[in-house]
């Protein structure tokens, strides 16, 4: 491939896509068709929405006029499946395979778009707005999910199209190795996997290092739950990530690359194969790239879905085969990581800014978000919350602004509690920190961490003792035991913090798992135990009321924890019987048009009653 080459496919696959870029030209469709994808839409059903539309396309030969082509994530999850038909950008919201025919009829056909399967908010009086004028996406900046929904993955045209592999020509014919470090130093960028870590440093470190034998790897493992965004930029975009690795390659002096992928992932390894295989066809990644003499190879591994294997260490022994189990550092990655040679380890999301800062200048990056966490952030937003989906905001952005504004706030007139960010490393934000500017700083100053970007949102149901147990129960899982105080310390925090959820725990148990939580935090080997007790620490001083309620006065505040809570049926009862009828273990007694009154020897507290009841009759203390 030359450069003459990578343009020419460039300008044809423009005009292809002309429609999808906001107008019509001769080159062009009269219509380009975007359905998502993406494992969230396809698994309901997306993929039949497509199937169905092309279907009716090919049945009236209208392929030259009509393009349905498949995309990644539009980020929208609660509003999903979603299509988007362009020039105009009208979103489809919640698409059925059955609401195709309507859609292909009336607006592929009759040009009038189908006012009732459109995204209500995006309805006007006298017109459609285009998708990126909702609410969700307003707000939004996107350089990671750039092409996220705009292009077909499957296309390395498209991506090319999009600027794609100009980066890698530009570094390979005109910047040295340390002038691409220096820009990536320049422009501020930090890890995106969790700890923040300078990206152009880490890089520089790796070149730095002595050794015949380098390594690139991106660390696509993804483990902390609620957390999609590296996996919604594979499946979507995944040249993005590729072209980053090569240009990594290139800056510190390696020549083999490897992206660990879990296996849990089946349509991020299909593409990304896929997406290798392409790059390899055009002679954009493999030997003499540009021909340069620059030669990259890159091979994916598989894991199998430990936690623990995202760790840097843990996840170089996975590769070459061993148990994932993390290392005491120093000797770091960047002297010592895959077969002991210098291995520079960066997240997915970290490598899919590299391009445009290289294209666009370190200096434009740092116009985006603060000044020690320059860019953007994804935020995988879920829990209570309307708008669930994943969301990229410049830095600095607030938690109100995420929640409220893009988010579209809590569901059912419930009150906000509490934003668990950082996934089981982070902690628990109240109300008092929804005006924070979010960056990595910040977000460590205030008692939790950015993590991967998860960020699950809770309303006043949620007991905060009970989510702290949630998260100890998953760290007790997932600690590979190689070290004592994570394999035993979060064994007995998370026996306490039952105790406290059934009533049984006293108060010297808090003190106690306190000091637990202390040592776990400090004697850890790797960031799993060191970071294990922060849901623990956030909850303990933020809510520490709960904790008091369950220990002292043996209540659960939020109704969650089943051994203190009793359910009553009030006088507001009918007498339908319903929840009589319904009750499992037939602990409701009480005859027609009569007050029901609940056995509590009996009941199993599963809280059927208080759902069948038509009047609400039925409370929970
Ligand atoms: C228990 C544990 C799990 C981790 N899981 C991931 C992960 O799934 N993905 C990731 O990129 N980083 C993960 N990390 C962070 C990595 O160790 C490492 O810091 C990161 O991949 C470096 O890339 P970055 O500098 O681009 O952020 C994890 C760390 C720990 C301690």
């Amino acid at each position: 491939m030359t450069i003459e080459q990578l343009n020419q496919i460039q300008a044809r696959t423009l005009e292809a896509m002309s429609a999808r870029l906001g107008k019509r030209t001769p080159g062009g469709y009269k219509y380009e068709v975007m359905v998502c994808r993406d494992t969230g839409c396809s698994s309901n059903k997306g993929d039949k929405v497509m199937e169905r539309l092309q279907d009716l396309v090919r049945e009236r030969g209208l392929e030259h006029e009509i393009s349905i082509k498949r995309t990644g994530c539009f980020g929208f999850c609660a509003a999903g499946p979603i299509l988007v038909v362009y020039p105009e950008g009208t979103f489809y919201s919640r698409i059925k395979p059955e609401d195709a025919q309507r859609i292909f009829e009336e607006h592929l056909i009759g040009d009038a778009p189908v006012k009732d399967l459109i995204y209500p908010a995006n309805i006007l009086e006298d017109k459609f707005l285009p998708l990126h004028e909702a609410p969700f996406y307003k707000y939004q900046k996107k350089i990671v999910l750039r092409n996220t929904g705009l292009i077909n993955p499957e296309s390395l045209d498209e991506y090319i199209a999009m600027d794609g592999y100009q980066a890698l020509h530009k570094v390979l014919t005109a910047m040295t190795p340390e002038e691409v470090i220096e820009e990536v130093k320049k422009s501020g960028l930090r890890g995106r996997g969790g700890a923040g870590f300078p990206t152009g440093l880490k890089w520089q470190y790796t070149r730095e290092a002595v050794g015949d034998q380098k390594y690139v790897v991106c660390n696509a493992d993804e483990g902390d739950p609620g957390a999609f965004m590296d996996r919604s930029v594979l499946e979507g975009d995944p040249h993005s990530v590729i072209e980053a690795m090569i240009i990594n390659g290139y800056a510190v002096g390696a020549d083999q690359g490897y992206i660990y992928v879990r296996a849990e992932y089946p349509g991020a390894v299909h593409r990304l194969n896929e997406a290798i295989a392409n790059a390899k066809a055009y002679g954009l990644l493999g030997q003499n790239i540009f021909g340069t003499g620059f030669n990259f190879e890159l091979e994916l591994r598989l894991g199998a879905g430990a936690f623990v294997c995202g760790e840097g260490t843990a996840l170089v022994q996975s590769i070459e085969g061993h148990r994932g189990m993390p290392r005491v550092k120093p000797p770091r990655m960047a002297q010592a990581g895959l077969w002991l040679k210098p291995t520079v380890l960066n997240n997915v999301e970290t490598y899919a800014n590299i391009a445009p800062i290289i294209l666009k200048g370190a200096d434009w990056f740092r116009t985006i978000g603060t000044e020690k966490s320059p860019g953007t952030k994804v935020f995988a937003l879920g829990g209570n919350i309307n708008n669930v989906g994943l969301v990229e905001v410049p830095m600095g952005t607030t938690l109100r602004q995420i929640i409220y504004e893009i988010g579209g706030g809590i569901p059912n007139g419930r009150q906000f509690k509490a934003v668990q960010t950082g996934g089981p490393s982070g902690g628990c934000i109240t109300a008092a920190h929804l005006d924070t500017p979010i960056d990595f700083d910040n977000l460590t100053s205030i008692g939790s961490m950015m993590g991967s970007g998860g960020m699950i949102v809770m309303d006043d149901h949620t007991c905060m003792v009970d989510v702290s147990r949630f998260y100890m129960d998953f760290i007790v899982e997932e600690s590979c035991g190689k070290c004592t105080p994570c394999r035993e310390g979060t064994k007995r925090m998370l026996e306490i913090l039952e105790k406290i959820t059934e009533g049984k725990a006293v108060e010297e148990d808090l003190t106690t798992l306190h000091e637990l939580a202390e040592t776990v935090a400090h004697a850890s080997l790797c960031g799993l135990g060191e970071s294990a007790p922060n849901p623990v620490f956030s909850t303990m001083a933020n809510f520490a009321d709960e904790y008091h309620a369950h220990v002292v006065d043996k209540k659960c505040p939020a109704g969650v924890c089943t051994e203190l809570t009793t359910y009553f049926i009030t006088d507001q009862c009918i007498g339908c019987t319903k929840c009589a009828r319904n009750c499992p273990v037939s602990c409701i007694s009480g005859t027609v048009k009569q007050l029901h009154v609940i056995d509590q020897e009996a009941c199993i507290k599963c809280g059927t009653c208080a759902e069948v009841c038509p009047v609400g009759a039925v409370i929970r203390r």
